[in-house]
């Protein structure tokens, strides 16, 4: 079949607007259970990045899920198509120079799959923010672990829907453990270090 989508090209590739912002583009994926800190990391990741002079974007499960998710729920399907369009996006902000911080569940390594074979693997950094869902089940920031126990939330992640821990994360970062300081140093050490201009 024709393809009636020919591939438009801007005359600017990814490395011109890497230079003219002086850093290399990175999708930091941020991959955990509700409850786990991944909103947190990526608020602080933010923060810290521009006080170092870098542009960033954060794309949130949640803000995505009020907007240009607006359509999907939680099955299975649904939950890849999410993944499906953030990595798309993530990838337009990837070519435009901007370290892109996700935060989605992403709960299986077919999800994350189909996220890095859209981004690339050369920019695709995925980050496991690891702790136990009874920490998460405790901390209940937004009471949905209550509700889902109660029957009121259905195919709620880590209840009755599955999350695979990830098998080759780039990093891994245990907020259950570890201090939120120490998360952070963890994180923004290793972010910054992918993140140089390709002349340094
Ligand atoms: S993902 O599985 O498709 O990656 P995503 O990160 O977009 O999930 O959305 C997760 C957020 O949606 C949670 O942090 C929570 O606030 C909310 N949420 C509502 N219903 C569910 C559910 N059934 N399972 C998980 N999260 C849910």
């Amino acid at each position: 079949m024709d393809n009636i989508f020919p591939i438009f090209n801007s005359l600017l590739s990814v490395h011109d607007k890497q230079k003219l912002l002086g850093q290399r583009s990175l999708v930091v994926w941020l991959v955990g259970l509700s409850g786990s800190g991944k909103s947190t990391m990526a608020r602080s990741l933010e923060n810290e990045l521009y006080q170092r002079g870098h542009l960033t974007q954060i794309l949130d499960g949640d803000n995505l899920r009020s907007g240009v998710n607006k359509n999907l729920c939680f099955t299975e399907e649904d939950r890849k198509e999410n993944i499906r369009r953030a990595a798309e996006v993530s990838k337009l902000f990837a070519n435009c120079g901007i370290v892109t911080i996700c935060s989605l569940i992403s709960p299986t390594n077919e999800i994350r799959a189909l996220a890095r074979s859209i981004i690339g693997s050369e920019k695709y950094y995925e980050v496991y923010i690891d702790c136990p869902i009874e920490v998460c089940e405790q901390r209940d920031v937004k009471g949905l672990y209550k509700r889902a126990r109660a029957g009121e939330i259905k195919n709620f992640t880590g209840i009755d829907s599955p999350f695979e821990v990830p098998e080759t994360p780039d990093l891994t970062i245990n907020t259950a453990i570890h201090s939120l300081e120490y998360c952070h140093n963890q994180l923004v050490e290793n972010i910054l270090e992918k993140i140089k201009p390709e002349n340094q």
